[in-house]
């Protein structure tokens, strides 16, 4: 592997951060990140984590990884959530705010920080590929790679985004059990049942939904992409005949569906600081629509955060995957690359083989990769063949957590403090 690059005698120091929302393994890719820079301690320095993401960097709230055990940073691979603290932080273009960039480029010197890792989504690549533009137009050496996670299975290039195969699989298992509950009560009461789930722009947690069902007469009946505008009437006719033949209707719908004029069918009336609209309540309002139109009794369900903190149901693909990204992002600073990002590369769907690849941090950012039309049937409502070869490897194996008292035994970060150096506050 290449030396520091700077050539110095002491190796620098990394800056780790997680980013946007997170998941039940993300925690695994930033394992993969300390563990794999523990291996090179002639080469990384300390491993800092920012303390709520790029926050901590701006504020110089650094978390001094070294001062966790290896047993702690062992667990994090089966603990959900942002161990160290995520965010939604957007930096504003260098033209408009250039003191933030100015700002973290004098955090990272006076820790001397020679590498930036930051995990997650097409939002956070473009803040790391800007953080490597800084870098370089300051004079200051620094390694930018990003660590691919979203939930959202919404990045181009990587095969799949790690977070995704355990929303997947928990959506797919909620509604094939939801299914058996409605199934056994439909004849005396309940004949729909609502799933919302995540995926802003993209439906691919919602297509996953439809692993739960063996053939088309299995639940779910009806999946509402995002990519699909929905129509009303076409909607009704559906649930409609599906109670008549099955007995009860099974309904998974994403969060980001739209009406044919492209306007959310439920904004909660909130923006992030990307300037996306906070969903969520779509769920009832379709179930309300069953029953105000065709008078059928409903229960609904949101899934909300449940479907991305749901570490006790992971996918071991998924985790296996969150790991070796994170431990690729420190193998491909060693040698020598910059603002790049590891990738999955499918290599065969039956048996299952997948690989690591790279790709710009530039081909990443901001950019969205919705459902393709030949993942989806032609009635607009279900999965096709070719989607359910693509997602089924995705959920596959279980990577349950250590139980202690009849739960799962998370671990908690001690989070150490590292002393500050510049002392001097930032505002934003
Ligand atoms: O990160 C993706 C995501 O999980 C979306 O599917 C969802 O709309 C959004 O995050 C929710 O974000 P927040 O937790 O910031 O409200």
């Amino acid at each position: 592997m290449a030396a520091a690059k700077t050539g110095r005698s002491s190796p620098r120091n990394a800056f780790y951060a997680q980013s946007g929302g997170v998941s039940a393994v993300i925690n695994a890719s930033a394992c993969g990140v300390i563990e794999t820079a523990r291996a090179h301690r002639r080469q990384i320095g300390t491993v800092y984590a920012g303390r709520h993401g790029i926050l901590g960097a701006l504020h110089e709230d650094l978390i001094d990884t070294s001062r966790e055990s290896a047993a702690v940073i062992r667990a994090l691979r089966h603990t959900p959530g942002g161990a160290f603290g995520s965010a939604r932080y957007k930096l504003a273009s260098l033209e408009r705010n250039r003191a933030e960039y100015v700002r973290l480029i004098e955090v990272f010197r006076a820790h001397d920080i020679g590498y930036f890792f930051y995990n997650g989504g097409n939002d956070s690549m473009d803040t790391a590929q800007k953080v490597s533009e800084i870098g370089r137009s300051m004079g200051y050496p620094l390694t930018c790679i990003g660590i691919p996670k979203t939930v959202d299975n919404d990045l181009p290039i990587t095969d799949c985004s790690p977070g995704f195969g355990s929303a997947a699989k928990y959506v797919a298992i909620s509604t094939r059990e939801a299914a058996l509950d409605i199934a056994s009560m439909a004849r005396t009461s309940t004949k729909v049942f609502v799933l919302e789930v995540m995926g802003r722009h993209a439906g691919w947690i919602a297509a996953a939904g439809g692993l739960a069902g063996r053939s088309s007469a299995d639940a779910p009946h009806v999946i509402l992409f995002p990519e699909i505008a929905f129509d009303r009437d076409k909607f009704l006719a559906k649930v409609k005949a599906t109670v008549e033949r099955r007995g009860y209707c099974v309904i998974v719908v994403s969060e980001g569906v739209r009406d044919a004029a492209g306007r959310f069918l439920a904004e909660a009336g909130t923006k992030d600081a990307f300037g996306h609209a906070q969903l969520g309540g779509v769920g009832p309002l379709i179930a309300e629509m069953t029953r105000s139109a065709l008078g059928l009794k409903f229960h609904w369900a949101v899934a909300d955060y449940l479907q991305r903190s749901a570490r006790h149901i992971v996918s071991a693909v998924d985790v296996e995957q969150a790991y070796a990204v994170g431990k690729a992002a420190v193998e491909f600073a060693l040698a020598g690359k910059d603002a790049v990002l590891p990738v999955i590369v499918r290599r065969s769907s039956s048996p299952y083989r997948w690989t690591i690849g790279e790709a710009p941090l530039g081909a990443i950012a901001n950019k969205e990769k919705k459902v393709p039309r030949s993942f989806i049937t032609a009635d607009g409502f279900g999965i096709t063949a070719a989607c359910r070869r693509y997602l089924a490897p995705l959920i596959e194996g279980e990577d349950y957590p250590p139980y202690r008292g009849g739960l799962p035994d998370y671990v908690e970060i001690k989070g150490a403090p590292v002393r500050k150096r510049l002392n001097k506050p930032f505002v934003l």
